[in-house]
């Protein structure tokens, strides 16, 4: 099998999610034959370093040789079950762990199997929690720039254009403060203040990325603004939802990104990571308090319907148990900080050539911003494609070039990326 007969058989039948698919005419996708490590391999025999994580997703590599045989252990007893009516023990397992491992006040998990959905179900939990104690708050604010996710209420809270603009008319109503990424602290808090005070006892929750908002071209802010943002939803008993969803698990730099502002959120978002990039997973997070306002008599019709099919897959659940394990078994939090300098250093030259206009990291993110060119340059494409040819798979978000490895990547691979990256800008 050669990629150019994997390439014919994919575009006869597939159509493949955030693509123009006439792109492929010319810049032809690479079909992935196996990963190990850090790296991907097509079916002609060339690599990939994987620098995005494939998505954000792959913490420890691929084929990691601890997931997988978790992954097999849990296949040879149950690999799925409904989740309505059943449980089982890797689900039990990752709910506890996720309850002892998140900030104190978390005390309650709803699984569910993507993103998206994750965010779906904060903001539906939120607006029926006010239902259940009779009162109806219609309104839910985010951040200018923000990213939730595709369906349509994930895509209603998010602000990017791109992804937004098309479906406006027929998306749910909501309102965007301005970000601490884009603004200055007091702006953005000032903003949502506004919007607190102009929507009164309507408000029903903020939801924000805290410290990065991956999708809208890695913007970055401090933790001070998750800190009084908390405050201020406080004084307006507002609740606060963190979407962990990229951020989560050490890519910030601590465990859950909120900790790093000693932060609280009503609700938390987690996917992505959860389960080392393996499969489908995501998870909410909130308190007792919340959990009780749907605890009733079935007929009261409290209760959250929320569903979807494969919640809390069992073969997903393995997965997100073996993530945890090397967590904790190989103190990756501890042994990141390392890396993260490393990959600082790494980042430095950037700032020495002329059309880059920022250089800027949290954690295990970095990200090169350059300027000077147009939207309809397609510079990001320009850079993917000379990646690629010298082995390394980036994935510019327009102007943006970033940097999401898997945390297993070596210094030396840490050096490849970066320097592919560095003479892909200057190639421009
Ligand atoms: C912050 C954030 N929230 C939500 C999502 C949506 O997750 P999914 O793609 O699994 O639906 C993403 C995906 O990139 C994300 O970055």
């Amino acid at each position: 099998m050669t990629n150019k007969e994997i390439r014919e058989r994919d575009l006869a039948k597939i159509w493949h999610p955030c693509s123009q698919m006439k792109d492929y005419e010319t810049l032809p996708f690479i079909p992935v034959k196996s990963g190990k490590g850090a790296y991907l391999f097509d079916f002609d025999g060339n690599r990939y370093l994987d620098a995005i994580s494939s998505w954000w997703v792959n913490l420890f590599g691929h084929s990691n040789p601890y997931i997988n045989e978790k992954i097999k252990e849990q296949l040879e007893t149950l690999e799925h079950v409904i989740f309505a009516g059943f449980t089982h023990e890797s689900a039990v397992r990752v709910a506890e762990r996720l309850v002892d491992l998140t900030p104190k006040g978390l005390d309650k998990l709803f699984f569910a199997d993507n993103g998206s959905s994750a965010i779906e179900i904060a903001l539906k939990m939120s607006f029926q929690y006010y239902k259940n104690n009779n009162e109806t708050r219609d309104v839910f604010i985010s951040l200018e720039n923000s990213y939730h996710g595709e369906t349509m209420g994930a895509l209603a809270v998010g602000d990017v254009a791109l992804y937004k603009k098309i479906y406006d008319e027929i998306l749910i109503k909501t309102y965007q403060a301005k970000s601490p990424a884009l603004v200055s602290e007091d702006e953005a808090l000032e903003s949502m203040r506004e919007l607190f005070e102009r929507f009164g006892s309507r408000v029903s929750a903020v939801v924000i990325e805290p410290l990065v908002q991956c999708a809208g071209s890695m913007a970055m802010y401090d933790a001070s603004y998750i800190k009084k943002l908390k405050e201020l939803c406080g004084e307006y008993g507002v609740f606060l939802i963190a979407d962990e969803i990229a951020v989560g698990f050490g890519r910030t730099g601590t465990m859950f990104a909120c900790e790093s502002a000693g932060v609280v959120p009503d609700f938390l978002c987690l996917s992505k990571g959860i389960t080392g990039g393996y499969l489908p997973l995501s998870v909410v997070m909130m308190s007792d308090e919340i959990y009780g306002a749907f605890y009733c008599d079935y007929l009261e019709g409290k209760s959250f319907l929320d569903s979807h099919s494969y919640t809390g897959n069992a073969l997903a659940c393995a997965a997100a148990n073996a993530t945890l394990d090397i967590f904790e078994k190989d103190n990756i939090i501890e042994k990141n900080r390392n890396k993260i300098k490393t990959l600082s250093g790494f980042m430095q030259p950037f700032s020495e050539l002329e059309n880059v206009k920022e250089i800027r990291q949290r954690g295990f993110i970095g990200a090169v911003e350059l300027k000077g060119y147009e939207p309809n340059e397609r510079v990001g494409l320009k850079i993917y494609e000379y990646a690629l040819k010298n082995e390394v798979l980036l994935r510019p978000l327009g102007n943006v070039i970033y940097f999401m490895p898997p945390y297993i990547v070596s210094d030396e691979e840490m050096e490849k990326m970066t320097s592919v990256a560095y003479k892909a800008i200057k190639s421009l």
